[in-house]
C-alpha cells in the first residue's frame, strides 16, 4: 500500500492528512512517519486507545520526520465540525467507509469530506467490492487464520446476508480462537453494512463536488476488474 499513497501524495502536493475511521491508526503512523501532518479520526474509544498505544511506539520517529499526529474522536460527516480542514487528502481505508448511515450517510459524509479538503484535494477510499457480492450473491469470503507467538490460533470467518432493499449488506463476523493444547472459543457479531457497489460510490463522489474519480482493483494501480477483484481502490479529486 505505502508506494500507492506515496505516489498518489507526491502527485497531489499532500502535506495534511485526515485519515478517517483509523482504527489503530496504521495508516495515520504511516503517513506520520513520512513527514506529513495527518489526523487519525475514529469514534471507537477502543480503536483510539489502539491508536493512542501505537502513536507512542512511533512518536520519535514522526518527530524526526518533522511529521505530526493528531488523535481526535470523530467519525463520518463530523470531521468539519471539529474544524479538521482544510487538508490535501483524506483516507479512509479498510472497508471503513460502509461504516455510513446508509445512502443518506454517504451523501453527508462526502459533503463532509469535500468541506475539509483544499480544492485539489484527494480521496482515497478502500472497500470490499461490494458490487462483485451483490452480483454473486456471495455468502461468505475466505478465512483468514493467525497464528500468535504463543501458539494460539485465531481464525476470522465473515458470512454475508442480503436483506430486502438492498441498502444494506449485513456481515456475520466469526472468530474462533484455540489456545495450544486447548478447546476452541467461539464468538460472533453481526455489522449491517452499507452497499457501496462503485457505481453508486461514483455517482455519489460525483454529486458531492468530486471529480477523477478512478477505480483500481488493488494497491498496485490496475484498474478494477469488477467480477474478480476482492477489494477497490476508488480515488476522486476535489472541485
Ligand atoms: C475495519 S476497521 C479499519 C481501520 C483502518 N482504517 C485500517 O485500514 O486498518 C473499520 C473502522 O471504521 C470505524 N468506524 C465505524 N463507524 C464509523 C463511523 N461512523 N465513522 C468513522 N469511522 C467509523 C471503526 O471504529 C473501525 O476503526
Amino acid at each position: 500500500e505505502g508506494p500507492f499513497f506515496a505516489d498518489l501524495f507526491e502527485a497531489h502536493d499532500v502535506r495534511e492528512v485526515i485519515d478517517v475511521g483509523a482504527g489503530s491508526g496504521k495508516h495515520a503512523i504511516m503517513f506520520a512517519r513520512w513527514g506529513k501532518r495527518v489526523v487519525a479520526a475514529d469514534p471507537d474509544e477502543s480503536m483510539l486507545a489502539q491508536a493512542r498505544a501505537n502513536l507512542g511506539e512511533a512518536e520519535d520517529d514522526i518527530a524526526a520526520s518533522g511529521g505530526d499526529l493528531k488523535i481526535v474522536e470523530a467519525g463520518f460527516g463530523h470531521l468539519a465540525l471539529h474544524d479538521l480542514g482544510p487538508v490535501d487528502a483524506i483516507t479512509c481505508t479498510g472497508n471503513a467507509l460502509p461504516h455510513v448511515a446508509g445512502h443518506d450517510g454517504l451523501a453527508a459524509a462526502l459533503r463532509d469530506f469535500h468541506a475539509v479538503l483544499r480544492p485539489g484535494g484527494v480521496v482515497v477510499l478502500h472497500l470490499l467490492n461490494h458490487q462483485r457480492l451483490l452480483d454473486n450473491r456471495v455468502r461468505s469470503i475466505p478465512p483468514v487464520v493467525r497464528v500468535a507467538e504463543d501458539g494460539t490460533m485465531t481464525v476470522f470467518l465473515r458470512v454475508i446476508d442480503y436483506p430486502e432493499g438492498g441498502e444494506y449488506i449485513d456481515f456475520d463476523f466469526l472468530t474462533l480462537t484455540r489456545p495450544p493444547g486447548g478447546a476452541w472459543q467461539t464468538a460472533s457479531r453481526r455489522s449491517a453494512h452499507t452497499a457501496l457497489p462503485i457505481a453508486t460510490l461514483t455517482t455519489a463522489l460525483q454529486q458531492a463536488g468530486f471529480g477523477d474519480v478512478r477505480a483500481y482493483g488493488s494497491h498496485d494501480g490496475t484498474p478494477l476488474e469488477i467480477d474478480a477483484d476482492e477489494s477497490v481502490v476508488v480515488t476522486a479529486e476535489r472541485l
